[in-house]
């Protein structure tokens, strides 16, 4: 299968594109970014390079008709571009919108129509979120609340896309707590971000899960609209537990 990773220069984008190089299932990667996206510097055994082609965008509003020709024939897209919310107050309000909720609904409007490798099969378009996400736009979280009905706004857009497009999208939303990695964060960061997730309530998942479900659903179909947390850690461990069989 070729799959889109769009924002693959992130840090679960890299991560993404690092366990994709590895899986038989993933034929080619299209890594879609603001710029060019490299071979992540520790690959897994059996990583095959050449199946990463950086792709990169200049304006996410109005696809180049030489970008949509680069992303043709692709069956599956994950989608991370965002403004994480420790990224919020560095920008405009207007330019977050923008980023997280204009980009979402012109890039899946924008693959939708391409040509696929089989016009038979659905797109499968895996939008990632986060867990304090609110789409019930009556109820505004206590914790950046105009963030969390906003990137729920993108949500409801995904899922209602792909159920009036008569079986041409099949779409999830991946809703991580705080992810993270080894060595992301020093020991003090650790026991500060420890205490904040516990008085907000906010789980957490390790990227390589979150990566390997992301892929598993891509290329096996997606098991439910939402994946939460737990979902994400359950789904995640079990394909890292295959991937590690395979090497
Ligand atoms: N990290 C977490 O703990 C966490 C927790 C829950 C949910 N999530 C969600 O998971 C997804 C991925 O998160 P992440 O941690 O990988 O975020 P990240 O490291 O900040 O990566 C975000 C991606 O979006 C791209 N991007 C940002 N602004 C852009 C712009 N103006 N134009 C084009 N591309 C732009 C970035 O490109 P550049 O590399 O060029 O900046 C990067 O490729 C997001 O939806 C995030 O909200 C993350």
């Amino acid at each position: 299968m070729k799959l889109i990773v769009a924002g693959a220069t992130g840090f679960v984008g890299t991560e993404l594109i690092r366990q994709a190089l590895s899986h038989p299932g993933v034929t080619s990667v299209l890594a879609l970014a603001r710029r060019p996206t490299r071979v992540p510097q520790k690959t897994a055994p059996g990583a095959d390079p050449s199946k990463l082609k950086s792709v990169v965008c200049d304006n996410f509003e109005d696809y180049p008709e030489s970008v949509k020709k680069e992303l043709s024939g692709a069956d599956a897209c994950v989608w991370l571009i965002a403004v994480t919310p420790s990224k919020v107050l560095t920008m405009p309000w207007e330019q977050v919108r923008t980023i997280c909720y204009d980009y979402t609904v012109n890039g899946l409007e924008t693959i939708a129509q391409l040509p696929r490798s089989s016009a038979d099969r659905p797109l499968r378009f895996i939008y990632t979120s986060g867990a304090k996400t609110e789409r019930d736009p009556s109820k505004k979280p206590w914790v950046v609340g105009g963030y969390s009905l906003m990137r729920g706004e993108a949500e409801s857009f995904v899922l209602n896309y792909a159920k009036e497009s008569k079986g041409a999208v099949e779409a999830a939303v991946a809703r991580p707590g705080l992810i993270d990695a080894p060595g992301k964060m020093s020991m003090p960061m650790n026991v500060l971000a420890t205490i904040g997730r516990s008085i907000i309530g906010l789980p957490k998942v390790d990227v390589s899960e979150v990566a390997a479900t992301l892929i598993d659903q891509a290329i096996n179909g997606i098991e439910k609209d939402t994946l939460l947390n737990d979902d994400l850690i359950r789904i995640g461990q079990k394909a890292l537990t295959e991937q590690q069989k395979r090497q």
